[in-house]
Order: structure tokens, then sequence, then C-alpha cells
């Protein structure tokens, strides 16, 4: 087992599963922000944020995301650091257009950013939701009158210089994802030469999907506060 985990196929399969269990992460995570639609002042939104603080499964698959993203970003600075110095080729799927060359062969620069944005993404609402309490439940937020963490994302997203960071992110993941999902599945061997060309489809529809789909979230705010309208209630 040692042995596998530290052989490049080992490294490349860890890296294949961590990545696929993240872009599970974003289908649920893209689920729960289309709630911020509602135009119900968030309603929907803080309590479906609210009840999965208080499931027992999602904060042990919240311990189990943290490692995944430790464990890709590891991983991620072992094999690119093991393809530099043994070969020049580094995925065995080549992207066929120059764009997609370059977003497969700069998958740490793309994967960097990211990361960073996560990290300024956990300080604005996990740790106020989560660590200082300085956003509070839907219950404690009618009781009190404290900030809901719908009111933190709108606040956040109506900020033109979050938005922008928000965006580039989002937009540099979907290129992450639309070589990285491909490449996941032919390391673990399920994609092969007869069905390339549907995996090829797959990767192209689940990065539009995130790109677009949270891509939404700080347009649809950036348009509210210019037109007028309080885009967490509908109205002017
Ligand atoms: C939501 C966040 C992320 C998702 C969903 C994601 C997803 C993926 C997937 C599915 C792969 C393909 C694995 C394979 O080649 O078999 C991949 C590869 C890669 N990711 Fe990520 N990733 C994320 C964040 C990051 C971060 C934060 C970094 C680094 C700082 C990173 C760096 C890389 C690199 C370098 C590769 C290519 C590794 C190689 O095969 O040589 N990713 N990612």
């Amino acid at each position: 087992m040692t042995k596998f985990l530290t052989s490049s196929l080992g490294k490349k399969t860890v890296m294949a599963l961590s990545g696929l269990f993240l872009c599970l992460f974003l289908l649920e995570h893209l689920y729960t922000n289309v709630h911020l639609f509602f135009g119900d002042g968030g309603k929907e939104f803080n309590e479906a944020s609210h009840s999965m603080v208080h499931s027992i499964l999602i904060r042990i698959i919240e311990v189990v995301l943290f490692l995944a993203i430790v464990v890709h970003v590891a991983q991620a600075l072992l094999l690119t650091k093991e393809n530099s110095d043994a070969r020049p080729v580094k995925y065995a799927v080549d992207g066929t257009s120059k764009t997609s060359d370059w977003f497969s062969r700069n998958m740490l620069l793309t994967g960097s950013i990211i990361f960073f944005f996560i990290v300024v993404h956990l300080y604005n609402f996990f740790v106020p939701y989560r660590v200082t309490g300085h956003v509070v439940g839907p219950e404690e937020a009618m009781a009190t009158g404290g900030e809901t963490l719908a009111m933190e994302v709108a606040e956040a997203l109506s900020n033109p210089i979050y938005a922008i960071i928000y965006l580039i992110s989002v937009l540099l993941l979907a290129f992450h994802l639309n070589h990285g999902f491909q490449s996941a599945f032919q390391t673990l061997g399920i994609n092969n030469q007869k069905y390339s060309k549907v995996w090829k489809m797959a990767s192209v529809g689940f990065a539009v999907l995130i790109g677009v789909g949270f891509g939404a979230f700080p347009i649809f705010f950036q348009l509210a506060k210019y037109i007028g309208f309080d885009a967490l209630n509908w109205n002017m």
C-alpha cells in the first residue's frame, strides 16, 4: 500500500480521487448557493447552510474535505516537481487547442490561484460563521437582529473588487476542471480511446456548469447594485 501510494501512479490516483471528491463538493455548494436566488430575503439559503452545521454526516464530510484539499495541494506540488525533474510530458490527456494546452501545462498555477481564493473565501464566510460567531444562524438572527450568512454573502458580492476576484477565480476553476475532470478519469482507467470524446464533452459540460453557475452570483449581485434593487428580496 505504502509502495503504491508513493509511486507515480499512486500519487496520480490520490490526486484524481481528491480532485473528484472536490468536484462533488462543488456541486453540493452550487446547489446550496442557488437558494440565494429565491428572493426570500436569504431565508432558504440560511436554513440550508444552518442545517448542515448540525448534521454529523456533514461535519465528517467537512473534515474529509479539508483533508482532500491538503492532500490535493501536497500531491500537486510533489507531482509537478517529479514531472519537471523526470519528463517533459505531464499529462495523459493532451488538449487539442492551444488554449487547453496552456491550461493543462499550468494546472499548478491555476490551482494556486484557486487555493488563494479558497483561503479568502473561508476567511470571509467560514470564519465569521463558524469560528468568531460574527455571523449567526437564522433563529439567532430573528432573536437578536444579528447578521446572517446570506447578508454576509450579499455584502461581499456587492463589492466590485470582491466580485471581480470571485469571477476570475471561478473562470480559472472552470479551466482547471476542463482539463482535470477528464484527466482524473484517464488516471483511474475509466477513460479509454472509444469513449474519450464522451469524457471530453462531459468535462466541458461540467466546467461550463461550474463556471456559469458560480459566475452567476457575483454578476447577479453587481447587477442588482447598479440597477438598484435588493438582490435578496427581489424588490426595489
Ligand atoms: C475546488 C478545487 C479543486 C478541484 C475541484 C480540483 C480538481 C482537480 C482534478 C479533478 C484534477 C485531475 C487529477 C488527475 O490528473 O488525475 C486536478 C489536477 C490538478 N490539480 Fe486540482 N482541483 C482543485 C484545486 C486545486 C488546488 C488548490 C491546487 C494546487 C494548489 C490544484 C492543483 C492541481 C494540479 C497541479 C493538478 C495536476 C496534477 C498532475 O496530474 O500532475 N488543484 N485537480
